[in-house]
This record gives structure tokens, sequence and C-alpha cells, in this order.
């Protein structure tokens, strides 16, 4: 027999540890801004910015020098004793799981700062077996520092391997709080030719047909209109199937051209759109404009504000504006709302911005 029982999910696998959540809260995360805490400039940035992004993550993996790991550790462990987070998240993302510091990384931070940290984002994760080995890891460190509460685990999906276990990996275990895209990584693993981090690529593209030249044959070389296609489309719809179906949360990663905020505001579109509930921020300007898109707009809320009023006891069918509304439309409307609400309650300008929001019949 190699399945364990469902009974046994939801015990801890330490004794002592904290039990495990049933379901994973619906926090607010809409930007997730990275910051390194060997960089002495941006780690003295991070407490001003408590209150201003919904989660600051203290970078240990990647654009950390190999000669800055120890400090970025130990710098990590000095902010978060040192910050009061309110209702900012403090996440981490450690270093790989085949790296020499990632069990100095899980060691350092869950006995020292556990209970001020809310989820440590994996890199590279492959398969369920990455998550189970940070599972029982967490569990025993949370054991042995007193933490209370569980720290939750986000995978970054980076890897052809992980792309193809999504579904495992979403369900591997109740700690799993979300899953990001990472695309440089992953254009790299899986050979794509995309030197890009994120964002689209004027090469991958479809062509307007060929309009009939003066021979009467198709103009083959004539003027026609390319559509720029997204790279990321399948990836981010599977990641976004497999973490709806596990109860957890999609993520967009990080979007490297800073300079070009139209296109990150677009990418970062295209993802709430989809399903996604947030991304990485690189720089405060990223901030500004993932806060922005993953809120429901004024317009989205007064017309799902407007259907729900409509729709009376929710089931049935109703025309509004000459479109017909229905029990599964007005599930559509509800997923605005109910996102709307939890924005509101940490976003005061949000908040005033919804409640303005007069609905007409
Ligand atoms: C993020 O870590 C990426 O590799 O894109
Ligand atoms: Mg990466």
């Amino acid at each position: 027999m190699s399945h364990k029982s469902p009974k046994d999910f939801f015990a801890p696998l330490a004794v002592g540890a904290p039990a495990p959540l049933r379901e994973i809260p619906a926090r607010p995360s809409r930007a997730i801004h990275f910051f390194d805490p060997s960089n002495p400039k941006m780690a003295a940035k991070v407490p001003a910015m408590v209150g201003t992004v919904d989660v600051l993550l203290g970078n240990l993996e990647d654009a950390v020098k190999a000669d800055n790991k120890v400090a970025a550790r130990e710098g990590l462990v000095e902010i978060a004793k040192n910050t009061d987070f309110g209702k900012t998240q403090l996440w981490t993302r450690i270093n790989s799981l085949d790296s020499p510091w990632v069990l100095d990384d899980l060691v350092t931070l869950v006995t020292e700062i556990g209970d001020k940290l809310d989820v440590v984002m994996v890199p590279k994760v492959q398969g369920p077996e990455d998550i189970h080995y940070v599972d029982r890891l967490l569990a025993q460190l949370e054991a042995k520092g007193g933490v209370q509460k569980p720290i939750l685990i986000h995978a970054i999906l980076e890897t052809a391997r992980g792309v193809a276990n999504v579904e495992e990996i979403a369900l591997a275990s109740p700690r799993m709080q979300g899953i990001s895209l990472g695309p440089a990584d992953l254009a790299a693993d899986r050979k794509m030719k995309t030197t890009r981090v994120g964002g689209g690529h004027p090469g991958y593209l479809v062509r307007q047909d060929p309009v009939t030249g003066p021979d009467g044959g198709p103009d083959i070389h004539g003027t026609r209109a390319v559509f720029q296609q997204d790279l990321w489309h399948y990836t981010i719809a599977k990641m976004v199937d497999a973490c709806a179906a596990a109860g957890i949360y999609p993520y967009y990663g990080p979007f490297g051209d800073i300079t070009d905020v139209v296109a990150a505001e677009d990418q970062f579109r295209n993802a709430f759109l989809l399903g996604c509930v947030g991304t990485w921020s690189l720089h405060p300007k990223q901030i500004e404009i993932a806060n922005r898109v993953f809120s429901p707009s004024v317009e989205d809320i007064k017309h799902a504000r407007r259907v729900v009023a409509a729709m009376g006891d929710g089931t049935g069918a109703v025309m509004l504006d000459g479109k017909m509304e229905d029990d599964a439309s007005l599930k559509q409307c509800l997923v605005l709302v109910d996102l709307a609400e939890e924005l509101a309650a940490i976003d005061p300008k949000l908040k005033e911005l919804y409640d303005a929001i007069e609905i007409e019949d």
C-alpha cells in the first residue's frame, strides 16, 4: 500500500509542530516584491515598504552572489527581527534543493524567525518529492523552534519536469500555498530560444493571410499584419488549472525589462484574466502596476454587483443590456466581488473606490 490514509494528511509531520491548515487563506498577494537582504541599501528600504506592498520577499537564491549567501540569510534574520510587518506578508526564496546553502537557509530561518515567515518559496521544483522533503524538514524545524503556525510552501515552476508534474506538486502537501511561473529558468531548462526574462518575443507570432496580388494570386510578400503570441500561455494555463484544482494560488513570475512598464502590464493582465492572483515585482515601479492590474477595476465591480443584485436568489436567467446572465455568470461575477472584498480589507484606497460605486438598475 503506497497511499497514506486521508486522515493523516492533517497530522503534523513532526511531534510538536503546528497542525497543517485545512484551507489556504486568501490573503492578498498582488505583488511579491523581491529584495536582496545582503544589499544594505535595499535592506534599509524594507521597513518603509511595509504597508505599500502585499508581500515582501527576502531573496536568497539566484541574483544573490555565492559570496553573499550567508550575508543574505543573516540579513533577512536581522530585518525580520527588527521589523513589524503589520498586514504585509514576509516570504523568502530559499536556495535550490541541490545547493550547499539550502539546509542552513531552512534551519536558520525557521528556528530564528519562523513565527514571522509566512511562506517559503522553493525554486526549481521538479516533482512532489521536493515538496515532501521541505514539508518534513519544516515540521521538524517548527517543532524545534516552537513555531506557532505552519509555514506555507510556494513552488516555482521553472523546469520541464516540474511543468510535467505540476498537478502532483500542487497536491503534494497541505502546506502548498501557490505556484509561480519562473520563465527564465524554465526557458533555459526547456531549451527555448528566448534570452528574455518573461514577456513576449517578436519572433513568436502569427501572420495575417496574404491578400490577393495584382496577378490574382496570393501576395506573399505584400503587407500583412503580424500578431505577437504569448510564449507563456500554455504554461500559465496549465499552472492555473493545477492550482485551482488543488485550492492554491497561481502567480506570474519575474518580468525582467523594468523599463517596459507597458508590456509588463499587458503580461500581468493576461495572467490576471487567466486566473492568477499576483506577480513578482523586481523594482518598486512594478508594485504599482501589479497592485492596479491584480485588483478588479471599478467597472468590473460595478457590473459584477449589478449582476448579483439582478440575480436575486442566484437561480434562473436575466437579461442585462442585451446580455444573458445566469447561475454560471453569477459565479463569474462573485469571483470578482469576493476578490474586491479581500483586497478592500487591506487596501484603504481601494476600499474607498469600491465603496463609492453606485449600481444602476
Ligand atoms: C525565476 O526564478 C525564473 O527563473 O524566471
Ligand atoms: Mg529561477
